[in-house]
């Protein structure tokens, strides 16, 4: 009993103080809620930036190649029987082809006032063929292939002969069709 005379109960322990966000457990929760959410909106701005950059890169190469008219030059240029080199414009240039995009065609003026065009690309691996006027071949450096003057094969390992373009005049002007390399 006290000196009051009061024999009551002692006072009760007061309230436990709220818990704060310096607890450790209840942080780890909230830390990897953050992260997760971090982590989600990086992929989708990798997606949202990606996507549109891989499809700019991918495009060119899957679709469909387009078949233009090219003017090489005007017809008096070209002599009757001589076979000369043009370059044009590939009709599919990639963005990022730079002078590349630029092909040739071996060029020849016939008899009959028409124009051939051969494919400078050897139809074994693909390098440039070389016009020789003194022996009427066309000669590939790479692995000795040999094509006659109207582009079948003489000798080496080219499987078929070379390619032919499309060629057409108008206004004046030869214009020779861009097509696929190789050649279908
Ligand atoms: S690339 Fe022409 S013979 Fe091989």
């Amino acid at each position: 009993m006290d000196a009051a005379g009061s024999d009551a109960s002692p006072d009760p322990a007061p309230p436990a103080p709220p818990s704060t966000p310096t607890n450790g457990a209840e942080m780890l929760p909230r830390r990897r809620f953050f992260s997760r959410l971090s982590t989600a909106v990086s992929a989708a701005a990798a997606v949202i930036v990606g996507v549109p950059f891989i499809g700019f890169l991918v495009a060119p190469l899957v679709r469909r190649v387009p078949r233009e008219w090219r003017a090489v030059g005007p017809v008096d240029r070209f002599a009757v029987g001589e076979t000369v080199s043009v370059t044009f414009q590939d009709a599919s240039p990639l963005p990022w082809s730079g002078v590349t995009a630029r092909t040739a065609a071996w060029l020849r003026r016939t008899e009959d006032g028409g124009f051939t065009a051969f494919s400078v690309n050897c139809t074994h691996l693909g390098c440039p063929v070389q016009w020789i006027a003194d022996a009427r071949l066309f000669l590939c450096p790479c692995h000795g292939g040999v094509y006659n003057a109207d582009g079948t094969v003489a000798a080496g390992p080219p499987p078929r002969p070379l390619g032919e373009y499309p060629v057409r005049v108008r206004s004046g002007r030869v214009e020779i069709l861009t097509s696929p390399i190789p050649f279908a």
